[in-house]
């Protein structure tokens, strides 16, 4: 059986993330993608793409209109193994904080939250104001999981796809749906290091790094 996963897409910048996620989940092969995308999703994404909406749709299973509040995920009753905002602006981030359940995506949210299943939302703006701050720890406390898109250098991205899946990486683990692509840090001697074709560099040359403490660690394992 495959698993039900809820995409939002809101107005928020980041249209490229909502794009990666779901090529990468629809390549699993196991998962049922529900999309919901917002007036201002569909806004930003032309902006920043010059993609249509069909096309955002094209990669989903599903794709829910937004007033379509007697959908199945506006019920507890339908089963998914979670749902991601991506990218999550601050206004409907706000408003699943307060419970307004005033359209699919923010009902769809409250049920995922209710249920205890996993809402993860990529809340993107910055700076973030104390209101903003205040609203993200609350619903850290309801049990969302709050991962803004804010990449890891770690692996050494050259592009801005690197970047973008540098925080859907994250986004798979967090949904327990990693695939084949996930890119982790494996620790300095076998993680990417910055500059074309360089060598690896020994222990001494790692700032930090003591190759007697983890010589002595490597023998205990
Ligand atoms: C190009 C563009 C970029 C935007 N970026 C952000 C952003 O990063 N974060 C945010 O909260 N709102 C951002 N907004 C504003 C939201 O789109 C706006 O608040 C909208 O009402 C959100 O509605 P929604 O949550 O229903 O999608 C942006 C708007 C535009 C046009």
């Amino acid at each position: 059986m495959r698993t039900n996963i809820i995409v939002g897409v809101t107005g928020a910048s980041g249209a490229l993330y909502p794009l990666r996620l779901m090529q990468r989940l629809k390549r699993r092969g196991d998962v049922e993608i529900h999309l919901i995308c917002s007036r201002a999703g569909e806004k930003t994404l032309y902006l920043e793409t010059g993609k249509l909406a069909s096309e955002l749709k094209s990669l989903a299973h599903y794709s829910w209109p937004l007033e379509d509040i007697a959908a199945p995920l506006a019920s507890g009753s339908f089963p998914t193994g979670g749902m991601v905002i991506a990218p999550c602006s601050i206004h409907t981030m706000s408003a699943i904080a307060c419970g307004i359940s005033s359209n699919l995506m923010i009902r769809a949210a409250d049920v995922i939250l209710k249920e205890k299943r996993r809402l993860i939302l990529m809340v993107r703006e910055s700076p973030f104001h104390l209101g903003h701050l205040r609203t993200m720890a609350s619903l850290a406390e309801m049990g969302a999981i709050i991962a803004p898109p804010i990449p890891g250098f770690y692996n050494n991205p050259k592009t801005i796809e690197d970047l973008v899946d540098s925080s859907v990486d994250r986004v798979l683990d967090l949904l327990a749906l990693p695939d084949d692509s996930i890119r982790r840090w494996r620790g300095p001697r076998t993680g990417a290091v910055a500059g074309p074709e360089r060598d690896r560099p020994s222990e001494e040359e790692i700032p930090g790094e003591d190759a007697n403490f983890r010589e002595s660690e490597e023998t205990t394992e």
